[in-house]
Protein backbone atom coordinates (compact mmCIF):
# COMPACT_ATOMS: atom_id res chain seq x y z
CA UNK A 1 0.00 0.00 0.00
CA UNK A 2 1.07 3.38 -0.76
CA UNK A 3 0.26 4.98 3.13
CA UNK A 4 0.58 9.01 3.54
CA UNK A 5 1.88 9.20 7.15
CA UNK A 6 1.11 12.46 8.51
CA UNK A 7 3.04 13.54 11.22
CA UNK A 8 5.68 10.74 10.09
CA UNK A 9 9.07 12.73 11.33
CA UNK A 10 7.57 12.56 14.88
CA UNK A 11 7.93 10.06 17.39
CA UNK A 12 5.45 7.72 16.92
CA UNK A 13 5.25 8.47 13.34
CA UNK A 14 9.17 7.57 12.72
CA UNK A 15 8.58 4.37 13.95
CA UNK A 16 5.51 3.38 12.35
CA UNK A 17 7.62 4.64 9.08
CA UNK A 18 10.20 2.32 9.47
CA UNK A 19 7.78 -0.56 10.30
CA UNK A 20 5.77 0.45 7.18
CA UNK A 21 8.87 -0.14 4.95
CA UNK A 22 9.76 -3.43 6.67
CA UNK A 23 6.37 -4.85 6.22
CA UNK A 24 6.64 -3.94 2.09
CA UNK A 25 4.55 -1.17 2.31
CA UNK A 26 5.59 2.67 1.00
CA UNK A 27 5.06 5.19 3.00
CA UNK A 28 5.02 9.06 1.96
CA UNK A 29 5.42 11.28 4.61
CA UNK A 30 3.70 14.68 5.02
CA UNK A 31 5.53 16.62 7.95
CA UNK A 32 5.50 20.19 8.60
CA UNK A 33 8.74 19.31 10.44
CA UNK A 34 7.68 22.19 13.20
CA UNK A 35 8.30 19.33 15.99
CA UNK A 36 9.45 16.50 13.99
CA UNK A 37 12.95 15.70 12.12
CA UNK A 38 13.87 14.66 8.43
CA UNK A 39 16.64 12.91 10.07
CA UNK A 40 14.11 10.77 11.96
CA UNK A 41 12.54 9.94 8.15
CA UNK A 42 13.26 5.89 6.80
CA UNK A 43 15.62 6.50 4.13
CA UNK A 44 13.41 4.52 2.09
CA UNK A 45 10.36 6.62 2.70
CA UNK A 46 9.11 9.47 0.69
CA UNK A 47 9.22 12.98 2.80
CA UNK A 48 7.05 15.95 1.27
CA UNK A 49 7.55 19.08 3.65
CA UNK A 50 3.82 20.11 3.61
CA UNK A 51 1.70 21.61 6.10
CA UNK A 52 -2.14 20.08 6.86
CA UNK A 53 -3.48 24.10 6.50
CA UNK A 54 -2.50 24.36 2.92
CA UNK A 55 -5.61 22.01 1.52
CA UNK A 56 -4.52 22.00 -2.18
CA UNK A 57 -0.34 20.53 -1.37
CA UNK A 58 -2.55 18.31 0.89
CA UNK A 59 -4.92 17.62 -2.25
CA UNK A 60 -2.18 17.14 -4.62
CA UNK A 61 -0.12 14.72 -2.12
CA UNK A 62 -3.39 12.48 -2.01
CA UNK A 63 -3.42 12.08 -5.81
CA UNK A 64 -0.54 10.52 -6.23
CA UNK A 65 -1.96 6.84 -5.70
CA UNK A 66 -2.57 6.98 -1.93
CA UNK A 67 -4.22 4.07 -0.73
CA UNK A 68 -4.49 4.74 2.98
CA UNK A 69 -3.80 7.54 5.72
CA UNK A 70 -2.17 7.42 9.09
CA UNK A 71 -2.69 10.73 10.84
CA UNK A 72 -0.03 11.24 13.44
CA UNK A 73 0.14 15.00 13.08
CA UNK A 74 -1.00 17.17 16.10
CA UNK A 75 0.24 19.33 19.35
CA UNK A 76 0.28 17.10 22.15
CA UNK A 77 1.08 19.28 25.49
CA UNK A 78 -1.28 18.80 27.94
CA UNK A 79 -0.22 21.63 30.05
CA UNK A 80 0.03 23.63 26.42
CA UNK A 81 -3.31 22.75 25.36
CA UNK A 82 -4.92 24.27 28.98
CA UNK A 83 -2.78 27.80 27.95
CA UNK A 84 -3.88 27.98 24.14
CA UNK A 85 -6.88 25.70 23.35
CA UNK A 86 -7.70 27.07 20.15
CA UNK A 87 -4.08 26.19 18.78
CA UNK A 88 -5.04 22.95 19.50
CA UNK A 89 -8.50 23.16 18.06
CA UNK A 90 -6.69 24.76 15.11
CA UNK A 91 -4.19 21.97 14.96
CA UNK A 92 -5.41 18.63 15.98
CA UNK A 93 -9.56 19.15 14.86
CA UNK A 94 -9.28 21.98 12.35
CA UNK A 95 -6.85 20.64 10.65
CA UNK A 96 -7.76 16.44 10.37
CA UNK A 97 -11.26 18.35 9.08
CA UNK A 98 -9.02 19.48 6.14
CA UNK A 99 -7.41 16.11 5.63
CA UNK A 100 -11.04 14.20 5.84
CA UNK A 101 -12.15 16.44 3.61
CA UNK A 102 -9.08 16.30 1.14
CA UNK A 103 -9.07 12.47 1.43
CA UNK A 104 -13.43 12.23 0.66
CA UNK A 105 -12.72 14.23 -2.54
CA UNK A 106 -9.97 12.05 -3.56
CA UNK A 107 -11.38 8.71 -2.74
CA UNK A 108 -8.94 7.82 -0.19
CA UNK A 109 -11.17 5.97 2.09
CA UNK A 110 -8.76 3.97 4.64
CA UNK A 111 -6.94 5.98 7.77
CA UNK A 112 -5.85 4.97 11.33
CA UNK A 113 -5.34 7.41 13.79
CA UNK A 114 -2.82 8.33 16.88
CA UNK A 115 -5.52 8.31 19.69
CA UNK A 116 -5.01 8.83 23.13
CA UNK A 117 -5.74 7.63 26.78
CA UNK A 118 -6.27 11.22 27.37
CA UNK A 119 -9.98 11.20 26.23
CA UNK A 120 -10.99 9.13 29.02
CA UNK A 121 -10.17 11.68 31.45
CA UNK A 122 -9.99 9.95 35.37
CA UNK A 123 -11.71 6.29 34.92
CA UNK A 124 -13.77 5.05 37.47
CA UNK A 125 -11.83 1.79 37.48
CA UNK A 126 -8.38 0.48 35.92
CA UNK A 127 -7.75 -1.48 33.73
CA UNK A 128 -10.27 0.60 30.87
CA UNK A 129 -11.44 -0.68 28.23
CA UNK A 130 -12.93 0.53 25.26
CA UNK A 131 -16.28 0.44 26.83
CA UNK A 132 -15.80 2.80 29.45
CA UNK A 133 -17.14 6.55 28.80
CA UNK A 134 -14.53 9.24 27.64
CA UNK A 135 -14.50 12.07 29.51
CA UNK A 136 -10.75 14.20 28.42
CA UNK A 137 -10.32 16.54 31.36
CA UNK A 138 -8.30 19.04 29.32
CA UNK A 139 -8.37 20.63 25.72
CA UNK A 140 -5.57 18.07 24.25
CA UNK A 141 -7.80 15.06 25.23
CA UNK A 142 -10.98 16.86 24.08
CA UNK A 143 -9.69 17.57 20.92
CA UNK A 144 -8.77 14.26 20.37
CA UNK A 145 -12.02 13.22 21.45
CA UNK A 146 -13.81 15.61 18.65
CA UNK A 147 -11.03 14.03 15.75
CA UNK A 148 -12.58 10.06 16.62
CA UNK A 149 -16.01 11.66 16.62
CA UNK A 150 -14.95 13.54 12.65
CA UNK A 151 -13.41 9.58 12.05
CA UNK A 152 -17.07 8.00 13.43
CA UNK A 153 -19.41 10.27 11.91
CA UNK A 154 -17.56 9.91 8.42
CA UNK A 155 -17.18 6.03 8.45
CA UNK A 156 -21.44 6.50 8.89
CA UNK A 157 -22.01 9.10 5.82
CA UNK A 158 -19.26 8.29 3.21
CA UNK A 159 -17.70 5.08 3.87
CA UNK A 160 -14.41 5.86 5.28
CA UNK A 161 -12.56 3.24 7.31
CA UNK A 162 -11.57 4.45 10.18
CA UNK A 163 -8.94 2.61 13.05
CA UNK A 164 -8.10 4.83 16.27
CA UNK A 165 -5.73 3.74 18.31
CA UNK A 166 -5.66 4.90 22.07
CA UNK A 167 -2.17 4.77 22.89
CA UNK A 168 -1.03 4.68 26.60
CA UNK A 169 2.28 6.22 27.20
CA UNK A 170 4.46 5.64 24.28
CA UNK A 171 7.79 4.94 25.45
CA UNK A 172 11.26 3.63 23.92
CA UNK A 173 13.07 3.07 21.02
CA UNK A 174 14.46 1.41 18.10
CA UNK A 175 16.73 -0.99 19.60
CA UNK A 176 19.60 -0.13 16.87
CA UNK A 177 19.34 3.50 18.54
CA UNK A 178 18.93 5.11 15.62
CA UNK A 179 15.93 6.79 16.01
CA UNK A 180 14.06 7.48 18.93
CA UNK A 181 12.00 10.69 20.60
CA UNK A 182 13.19 13.73 20.64
CA UNK A 183 10.67 16.72 21.62
CA UNK A 184 11.72 20.03 22.08
CA UNK A 185 10.99 21.32 24.75
CA UNK A 186 10.39 17.54 26.06
CA UNK A 187 7.82 17.05 29.15
CA UNK A 188 7.70 13.78 28.82
CA UNK A 189 8.99 11.29 31.97
CA UNK A 190 11.09 8.84 30.78
CA UNK A 191 13.13 10.67 28.42
CA UNK A 192 13.55 13.65 31.48
CA UNK A 193 14.60 10.59 33.30
CA UNK A 194 17.15 10.06 30.76
CA UNK A 195 18.14 13.25 30.54
CA UNK A 196 19.15 13.23 34.24
CA UNK A 197 21.52 10.15 34.23
CA UNK A 198 23.22 11.57 31.23
CA UNK A 199 23.45 14.98 33.52
CA UNK A 200 21.36 17.53 31.41
CA UNK A 201 19.40 17.92 34.00
CA UNK A 202 19.87 18.45 37.39
CA UNK A 203 16.92 16.41 38.94
CA UNK A 204 13.47 15.16 37.86
CA UNK A 205 10.64 16.60 39.73
CA UNK A 206 7.81 13.95 41.25
CA UNK A 207 4.88 15.57 40.54
CA UNK A 208 3.04 14.98 43.54
CA UNK A 209 3.56 11.84 45.88
CA UNK A 210 0.25 12.38 47.89
CA UNK A 211 -2.05 9.99 45.12
CA UNK A 212 -3.88 6.79 46.10
CA UNK A 213 -1.73 4.85 44.63
CA UNK A 214 0.75 2.57 47.15
CA UNK A 215 4.05 4.80 46.62
CA UNK A 216 1.99 7.98 46.21
CA UNK A 217 2.94 8.93 42.55
CA UNK A 218 0.97 8.47 39.25
CA UNK A 219 0.79 5.35 37.92
CA UNK A 220 0.99 4.78 33.82
CA UNK A 221 0.97 2.32 31.41
CA UNK A 222 4.29 2.44 29.23
CA UNK A 223 3.95 0.88 25.81
CA UNK A 224 6.61 0.53 23.70
CA UNK A 225 6.71 2.46 20.24
CA UNK A 226 7.80 -0.50 18.24
CA UNK A 227 4.64 -1.70 19.70
CA UNK A 228 2.49 0.92 18.82
CA UNK A 229 4.05 0.90 15.10
CA UNK A 230 3.55 -2.79 14.90
CA UNK A 231 -0.31 -2.76 16.00
CA UNK A 232 -0.77 0.72 13.17
CA UNK A 233 0.50 -2.05 10.55
CA UNK A 234 -1.60 -4.57 11.25
CA UNK A 235 -4.62 -1.70 11.37
CA UNK A 236 -4.29 -0.65 7.49
CA UNK A 237 -3.68 -4.38 6.39
CA UNK A 238 -7.36 -5.12 8.14
CA UNK A 239 -9.26 -1.63 7.69
CA UNK A 240 -12.81 -2.47 6.32
CA UNK A 241 -14.42 0.53 4.81
CA UNK A 242 -17.61 1.91 6.62
CA UNK A 243 -16.51 0.89 9.69
CA UNK A 244 -14.94 2.30 12.96
CA UNK A 245 -12.95 0.52 14.97
CA UNK A 246 -11.02 1.58 18.19
CA UNK A 247 -8.06 -0.18 20.56
CA UNK A 248 -6.10 0.66 23.56
CA UNK A 249 -2.87 0.17 23.30
CA UNK A 250 -1.52 -0.85 26.40
CA UNK A 251 0.96 -3.63 28.09
CA UNK A 252 -1.87 -3.93 31.05
CA UNK A 253 0.85 -3.46 33.74
CA UNK A 254 1.47 0.12 35.60
CA UNK A 255 4.46 1.60 37.03
CA UNK A 256 4.67 4.31 38.79
CA UNK A 257 6.10 7.68 38.94
CA UNK A 258 9.20 6.51 41.16
CA UNK A 259 9.42 3.11 40.10
CA UNK A 260 10.24 4.49 36.50
CA UNK A 261 13.00 6.18 38.55
CA UNK A 262 14.47 3.02 40.31
CA UNK A 263 14.32 1.13 36.84
CA UNK A 264 16.16 3.80 35.45
CA UNK A 265 18.67 4.19 38.08
CA UNK A 266 18.99 0.28 37.58
CA UNK A 267 19.39 0.19 33.98
CA UNK A 268 21.66 3.41 33.47
CA UNK A 269 23.81 2.30 36.70
CA UNK A 270 23.64 6.09 37.09
CA UNK A 271 21.95 8.10 40.24
CA UNK A 272 19.65 10.36 39.27
CA UNK A 273 18.38 12.83 41.43
CA UNK A 274 14.81 13.68 42.51
CA UNK A 275 12.28 16.45 43.99
CA UNK A 276 9.29 16.25 45.24
CA UNK A 277 6.88 18.62 43.68
CA UNK A 278 3.29 19.73 43.83
CA UNK A 279 0.97 17.66 41.50
CA UNK A 280 0.56 18.65 37.68
CA UNK A 281 -2.43 19.92 36.50
CA UNK A 282 -4.76 17.55 34.80
CA UNK A 283 -2.65 14.37 35.85
CA UNK A 284 -5.15 11.63 36.37
CA UNK A 285 -3.73 9.18 39.22
CA UNK A 286 -4.10 6.05 37.57
CA UNK A 287 -3.83 4.73 33.82
CA UNK A 288 -3.50 1.48 32.60
CA UNK A 289 -4.77 -0.39 29.28
CA UNK A 290 -7.09 -3.31 29.16
CA UNK A 291 -6.14 -4.21 25.21
CA UNK A 292 -7.47 -7.44 25.17
CA UNK A 293 -9.87 -6.08 22.16
CA UNK A 294 -6.56 -5.58 20.01
CA UNK A 295 -5.10 -9.01 20.97
CA UNK A 296 -8.52 -10.40 19.72
CA UNK A 297 -9.26 -8.35 16.96
CA UNK A 298 -5.77 -7.10 15.56
CA UNK A 299 -3.86 -10.24 17.11
CA UNK A 300 -1.71 -7.84 18.60
CA UNK A 301 0.44 -8.67 21.47
CA UNK A 302 3.05 -6.12 22.93
CA UNK A 303 6.60 -8.16 22.74
CA UNK A 304 8.11 -5.30 25.49
CA UNK A 305 6.60 -6.00 28.41
CA UNK A 306 9.31 -5.60 30.96
CA UNK A 307 10.18 -1.98 31.99
CA UNK A 308 13.87 -2.68 31.99
CA UNK A 309 13.84 -3.72 28.25
CA UNK A 310 11.63 -0.82 27.00
CA UNK A 311 14.17 1.91 29.49
CA UNK A 312 17.09 -0.05 27.96
CA UNK A 313 16.26 1.02 24.53
CA UNK A 314 16.02 4.38 25.06
CA UNK A 315 19.06 4.55 26.76
CA UNK A 316 20.40 3.23 24.22
CA UNK A 317 19.09 6.22 22.03
CA UNK A 318 19.56 8.55 24.33
CA UNK A 319 23.28 7.78 25.30
CA UNK A 320 24.45 7.36 21.79
CA UNK A 321 22.61 10.67 20.38
CA UNK A 322 23.06 12.75 23.38
CA UNK A 323 22.06 15.36 21.20
CA UNK A 324 18.66 13.62 19.82
CA UNK A 325 18.27 14.20 16.05
CA UNK A 326 21.19 16.92 15.75
CA UNK A 327 20.59 20.61 14.80
CA UNK A 328 20.85 19.71 10.91
CA UNK A 329 18.04 17.47 10.67
CA UNK A 330 19.84 16.33 7.37
CA UNK A 331 18.85 13.47 5.86
CA UNK A 332 20.35 11.67 2.97
CA UNK A 333 19.71 8.89 0.33
CA UNK A 334 15.75 9.79 0.57
CA UNK A 335 13.50 10.66 -1.45
CA UNK A 336 12.16 14.57 -0.82
CA UNK A 337 9.98 16.83 -2.53
N1 LIG B 1 6.12 13.33 35.51
C1 LIG B 1 6.90 13.73 36.59
N2 LIG B 1 7.97 14.52 36.34
C2 LIG B 1 8.31 14.93 35.08
C3 LIG B 1 7.50 14.51 33.99
C4 LIG B 1 6.41 13.72 34.25
O1 LIG B 1 6.61 13.39 37.74
O2 LIG B 1 9.30 15.65 34.93
C5 LIG B 1 4.96 12.46 35.77
C6 LIG B 1 3.64 13.01 35.30
O3 LIG B 1 3.07 13.83 36.25
C7 LIG B 1 2.86 11.72 35.02
C8 LIG B 1 3.92 10.71 34.59
O4 LIG B 1 5.16 11.26 35.03
O5 LIG B 1 2.28 11.28 36.20
C9 LIG B 1 4.01 10.54 33.10
O6 LIG B 1 4.06 11.82 32.49
P1 LIG B 1 4.35 12.04 30.96
O7 LIG B 1 4.40 13.52 30.74
O8 LIG B 1 5.52 11.24 30.53
O9 LIG B 1 3.09 11.42 30.20
P2 LIG B 1 1.52 11.64 30.54
O10 LIG B 1 1.06 10.55 31.46
O11 LIG B 1 1.25 13.04 30.92
O12 LIG B 1 0.90 11.33 29.12
C10 LIG B 1 -0.32 11.88 28.79
C11 LIG B 1 -1.22 10.78 28.24
C12 LIG B 1 -0.82 10.41 26.88
C13 LIG B 1 -0.66 11.63 26.06
C14 LIG B 1 0.37 12.53 26.65
C15 LIG B 1 0.53 13.77 25.83
O13 LIG B 1 -1.22 9.66 29.10
O14 LIG B 1 -1.82 9.60 26.30
O15 LIG B 1 -0.08 12.90 27.92
O16 LIG B 1 1.67 14.48 26.16
F1 LIG B 1 -0.33 11.32 24.78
Amino acid sequence: MRVLVTGGAGYVGSHTVRALCDAGHEPIVFDNLSTGHAAAVDRRATLVIGDLANAAHLRETLARGIDAVMHFAASLDVAESVREPLRYYRNNVSHTVTLLEAMKSAGVTSIVFSSTCATYGIPATVPIDETMPQSPINPYGRTKLAMEWALRDSCAAWGLGATALRYFNAAGAAVDGSIGEDHRPEIHLIPRVLFAALGREKEIPIFGTDYPTPDGTCIRDYVHVCDLSDAHVRAIETQREGQFRCYNLGTGRGASVLEIVETARRVTGRPIAVVTSPRRAGDPPELVANACRAETELNWKPQYTRMEAILDSAWTWHRTNPKGFGSSGVRTGAGQS
